[in-house]
């Protein structure tokens, strides 16, 4: 039943009954007695005005003769007990027959009382009747309620469960982000020296290509006072070894050599970054800093996709945890290249603005429906093929710009692209 009908039956006058008898003097006498014991009477002449009577007004009991002209009891009974309320009902009768008398319970009547009776014999039926009907209610609110209770209580610890699997799920990528970090912390050590040495023989060896070009040259001038066919053949010599090929090749070479070991020292300190160190201690960094460090260790991911565009402000030094930063901001800047199919943009603004520092990364990527825009922070939503996106990402990004105290906003356009910006207080 309905929680409708349950309000319904709640206000219906739970001291009215409906009799139903084609004969006036036994309707009179069922009123008479059930007045004299405190209830309301409705009289019905026939089946066809019990329906109609009832279609307006719900009574909880109906008394019902059987044998009428036109519709029976036993019609009505039926068509009463598939009502939307059904009510409960007597029926009153002189067939003292067994086989009607159960036919009668069986559709739902609640006893059959035979004429003549005692008007306690009626009283008793009827209050018998209604008490049953009263308990039945109670009991329909209380399965009703109990059934309420478990589905919120299912609801509460699904939720409980999902979130538990979430953090735990965090945890372990979280976890294994700081791994690889350590991990990436101590291979950078470990580059860090022999780079530092290729670096300086590398500016010892440019000094020195320069000397000895410089000798070449000066060689250059004396070929001159050689007898012809000594020079001839120095310049043979020199033009088979392609000495001024090699000169030239050789700056380029050691210029691009030393371009090659600049990136790897920024590597390594953008992998520095990613170390345990400072995973529990927070400091004064820069944000552009952080901004930097990811995307040396994110260039990867981005340099076959997009141009990137920086734009950065004149930021305070704020207190936070640089590492953590940079994490947020990788995960940013490779989702933005993810967005891009072939070739696209990313632009990174940052700015102040009220004590509050800005960072807006926008990408020329596919966008985003407005459908999924609030749920890519959930944990685990993804749209990517499984084995590529955890769906982890942004839910951890808005964890940690949640724990520098700040705020995380996107808007995007389908075809156009992404911008999410974070807002972090100078003074978290
Ligand atoms: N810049 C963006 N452009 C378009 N869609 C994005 C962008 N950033 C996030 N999304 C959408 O949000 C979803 C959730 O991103 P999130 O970073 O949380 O997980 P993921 O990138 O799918 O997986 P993971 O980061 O764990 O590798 C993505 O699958 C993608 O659909
Ligand atoms: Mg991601």
């Amino acid at each position: 039943m309905s929680l409708i009908n349950i309000r319904e039956e709640q206000m219906e006058d739970k001291t009215a009954v409906l009799v139903v008898d084609d004969e006036a003097g036994t309707r009179d006498l069922f009123s008479r007695y059930l007045a004299g014991a405190g209830y309301s009477t409705t009289c019905a002449a026939s089946g066809e005005e019990a329906l109609d009577l009832f279609a307006k007004t719900s009574f909880p009991l109906v008394l019902l003769d059987i044998t009428m002209p036109g519709l029976s009891g036993i019609d009505v009974l039926r068509q009463l007990r598939n009502s939307d309320s059904p009510p409960e009902v007597i029926m009153v009768t002189a067939v003292d027959d067994p086989a009607v008398a159960e036919t009668t319970l069986e559709l739902g009547a609640c006893g059959y009382l035979v004429k003549p009776f005692e008007k306690n014999e009626l009283l008793i039926y009827v209050a018998h009747a209604l008490r049953l009907r009263e308990l039945e209610r109670k009991n329909r609110e209380y399965r009703d309620n109990l059934e309420q209770q478990v589905q919120e209580r299912t609801l509460q610890l699904e939720q409980a469960f999902s979130d538990l699997k979430a953090s735990q799920e965090q945890l372990l990528h979280q976890e294994k982000l700081a791994t690889i970090g350590h991990l990436a912390a101590g291979v950078a050590h470990e580059i860090n020296n022999p780079t530092g040495y290729i670096g300086s023989n590398l500016g010892t060896l440019t000094k020195y290509m320069g000397r000895i070009t410089e000798f070449i040259y000066l060689l250059d001038g004396y070929c001159s006072t050689l007898p012809p066919e000594k020079s001839a053949e120095l310049a043979a010599a020199r033009k088979n070894s392609k000495i001024d090929f090699l000169v030239e090749d050789s700056k380029d070479i050691l210029i691009e050599c030393l371009e090659g070991v600049g990136r790897i020292k920024k590597i390594v300190e953008g992998l520095k970054t990613f170390s345990r160190k400072d995973q529990n201690t927070s400091c004064l960094a820069n944000v552009n800093d952080c901004l930097e460090n990811a995307l040396t260790v994110a260039w990867n991911e981005l340099k076959y996709k997009a141009t990137v565009e920086k734009d950065y402000g004149d930021i305070p030094l704020i207190r936070c945890y640089p590492n953590q930063l940079a994490q947020v901001f990788m995960n940013l800047l490779v989702n933005a290249a993810h967005a891009i199919d072939n070739q696209g943009m990313i632009r990174i603004k940052t700015f102040t603005e009220n004590d509050l520092i800005v960072v807006s990364i926008t990408d020329t990527g596919c966008g985003i429906s407005p459908e999924i825009q609030n749920k890519i922070f959930a944990p685990f939503f993804t749209t990517k093929k499984a084995g590529v996106g955890t769906g982890l990402g942004l839910s951890i990004v808005t964890e940690i710009v949640a724990r520098h105290g700040g705020e995380i906003s996107v808007e995007s356009e389908v075809g156009k692209g992404s911008t999410f910006t974070i807002s972090i207080p100078v003074q978290a």
